[in-house]
């Protein structure tokens, strides 16, 4: 029959989403699609006992990763539980079994991406990771559709939820530093281990994503120079908004004839750029392409059902790709450029 059926690796913050959405839009998505249905076999979690939100069948939650990798049911597999060695062991199989890919993972991606495409090309199989970046926004599509035809030399954005949540709380609300991160991860915004955030390596994971899809370059996490936002204090903030700068965590990728350049730091922003009016856990990113010239890209940046918009549209990709006989994972080509380390200011 034309029903595709979905395994799920994690049902945190995002995996909840996703569930909501598959459910809740199915209608839209069968008619988007053209198959018959969209069914979740398998939900891969670590604690059977847990309280969940949704009408989840608890028969289709299992510990054993085998139970979705090994099932030749499923064409599908949304990896969404997170981490890197063990979801890389579990995307590798998927592939190896001829199962498509959709991710959330800018860690595994950042870091594995390239080789993880080589095994789903071999394999035939589709790798889409749409939600490793800036959330809802679909700007890695922008890129690499939208924008396909242009020379991109310039992005700039906001591309982490939980730095931008807690800026906007400790400029807008006077929270104080822990108060604010504890906030941004009672609302699902923040990683499990947050240091990733504030410390600003989720944002450089982010922009390696970007700078290699705008690009079209072969940029690595150790090329970007990173400052996260660990040491900024309410008096930092407070100081740059009497002189009219917001503070905001920035992540900064260009090309130009000495190669590309990527950047993550904190970054005093004058009261009037439309930067500085990105608030809570939205993100924007700004794009500048030789022909279109200046774009925006503006939307919530964390949280589940943002960032489930953004797996479940990489499965209707997916399932469309596959249905009209031209899925295959592309793996990025890269043109030659250098890629330089930016010097400390
Ligand atoms: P989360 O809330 O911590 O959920 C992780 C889920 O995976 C949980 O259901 C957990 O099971 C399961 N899990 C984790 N390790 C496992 C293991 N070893 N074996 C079996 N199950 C395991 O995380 P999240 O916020 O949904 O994030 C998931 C992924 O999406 C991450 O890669 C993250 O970077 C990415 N992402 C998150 C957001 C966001 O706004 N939160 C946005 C974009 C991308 P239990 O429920 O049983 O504990
Ligand atoms: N922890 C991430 C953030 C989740 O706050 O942006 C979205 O990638």
């Amino acid at each position: 029959s034309n029903k595709i059926s979905i395994g799920i690796l994690g049902l945190g913050t995002v995996g909840s989403g996703i569930i909501h959405i598959l459910e809740n839009h199915k209608k839209e998505l069968i008619a988007k699609t053209g198959v018959a249905d969209v069914e979740i076999r398998k939900v891969l979690v670590r604690d059977l006992e847990k309280n969940r939100d949704g009408n989840l069948d608890s028969d289709m939650l299992t510990l054993n990763a085998e139970d979705v990798l090994e099932d030749p049911e499923i064409d599908l597999v949304i990896e969404v539980m997170g981490g890197i060695d063990e979801a890389k062991q579990h995307m590798e199989k998927a592939l190896k079994n001829k199962k498509h890919i959709v991710t959330a993972n800018k860690d595994l991606i950042a870091l594995h991406g390239d080789e993880l495409l080589e095994i789903a090309a071999a394999n035939h199989c589709e790798l889409l990771y749409e939600a490793s970046v800036a959330g809802g926004i679909p700007i890695l599509r922008s890129l690499t559709e939208g924008l396909a035809s242009d020379r991109i030399t310039k992005m700039m954005g906001i591309v982490n939820g939980t730095t931008n949540y807690m800026l906007s709380k400790m400029t807008r609300e006077g929270l104080n530093y822990e108060e604010a991160l504890q906030q941004a991860q009672d609302q699902g915004f923040a990683e499990s281990d947050p240091t990733a955030d504030v410390e600003g390596l989720d944002a450089a994971r982010k922009m390696v994503i970007l700078a290699r899809l705008g690009f079209s370059a072969s940029v690595q996490l150790d090329d970007v120079y990173l400052r996260g936002m660990s040491t900024v204090t309410a008096e930092d903030i407070a100081f740059g908004q009497q002189l009219g700068y917001t503070l905001k965590l920035i992540g900064l990728a260009s090309r130009s004839d000495e190669g590309v350049e990527v950047s993550v730091e904190p970054v005093f922003i004058p009261e009037e750029h439309p930067l500085s009016a990105v608030h809570d856990e939205y993100n924007a990113v700004y794009v500048y392409g030789e022909a279109v010239g200046e774009t925006m890209f503006y939307g919530p940046g964390a949280g589940a059902l943002p960032t489930a918009t953004a797996v479940v549209s990489d499965v209707v990709s997916v399932i469309r790709q596959v249905r009209l006989g031209t899925g295959k994972a592309q793996v990025a080509p890269t043109i030659n450029e250098e890629t330089v380390l930016k010097e400390p200011e």
